[in-house]
């Protein structure tokens, strides 16, 4: 009886949810092109897989799925024997958010097969495009809003897959409405030694915004390291006075191997 009710209260809990961006020191995600998509080094990638590693769930948005290839796997044997050390399944549930249904039939994504594809939408998707995304992933949550409501979808990934812990990967639109919905723990951010420009390169956050600085997101450094130039850096969540948000997983993501050295 005790069991069963702890249990019902976990899957009550929203889950921990951190944001994982790699940014040059200008801020850019990517070039305005948007043929480079990444500025790291291969410590940054190796970061990368150990914060998936940590995860039950990735999610991204449909333009960074499209337009890095991503498959969102578990980045091979040594982070799947880090995820078995920590109890997770294998591989993580591979979530994409794809508001009016135009992630593309054609990328890699679908031809990995090591977990489920979940894709969350709007009430904004044709009945078509959602059809055919139905075809594609294993499951597809439609929010009854126009604007995806992303507290909802996450209790339902808790409910339906037991996740207590995502790792959101980008990119800025998303993020962007994930820090507007207040339910950003973490993020994870590392500044690469590298310059940009660009008025059309995405930031890390990019969308709708804030208008007032009243509604910005605070944030607490909490830990940080550098590494041959790179700056690994990790914010906490200041929690907004307004939050009404169900309570959270604690975090359970540990310090990368390397280690982050605590802010005081
Ligand atoms: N350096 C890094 O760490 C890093 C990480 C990630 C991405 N990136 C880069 O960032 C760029 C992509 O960023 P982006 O901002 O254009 O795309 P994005 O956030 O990955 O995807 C945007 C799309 O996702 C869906 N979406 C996102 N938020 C939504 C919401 N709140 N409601 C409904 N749908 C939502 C929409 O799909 P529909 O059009 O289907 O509605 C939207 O068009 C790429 O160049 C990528 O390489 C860099």
């Amino acid at each position: 009886m005790v069991t069963l009710g702890f249990t019902y209260f976990i899957l009550l809990m929203n889950p921990f949810l951190a944001i994982n961006m790699a940014m040059s020191v200008d801020g850019k995600v990517a070039t305005p092109n948007r043929t480079v998509t990444s500025f790291g080094s291969p410590r940054d990638l190796a970061h990368l897989y150990e914060l998936r590693a940590t995860a039950d769930a990735i999610v991204c948005g449909s333009r960074t799925v499209e337009e890095t290839s991503a498959t969102l796997g578990n980045g091979g044997d040594a982070y799947l024997k880090m995820r078995q050390k920590a109890g997770l399944a294998s591989y993580p549930v591979r979530v994409v958010v794809s508001g009016a249904g135009t992630l593309a039939s054609n990328i890699p994504l679908w031809k990995a097969h090591p977990s489920p594809v979940v894709v969350l939408t709007s009430s904004r998707i044709p009945s078509i495009q959602c059809e055919r995304l139905r075809s594609l992933a294993e499951s597809v949550w439609v929010s009854p809003s126009e604007e995806i409501d992303f507290s909802a979808a996450f209790s339902w990934l808790a409910a339906s897959y037991r996740v207590q812990r995502i790792m959101v990967e980008g990119g800025p639109t998303l993020n962007d409405a994930l820090f507007r919905a207040d339910l950003v723990d973490e993020l994870h951010l590392t500044i690469c030694p590298r310059l940009v420009g660009g008025w059309s390169s995405p930031t890390i956050v990019d969308g709708i915004g804030q208008s007032h600085l009243a509604y910005a997101s605070n944030l607490r450094l909490t830990r940080r390291r550098s590494c041959r130039g790179e700056i690994f850096l990790v914010y906490a969540r200041h929690p907004k006075a307004t939050a009404d948000a169900l309570p959270r997983h604690p975090s359970r993501f540990p310090d990368p191997p390397h280690g982050l050295a605590a802010v005081r």
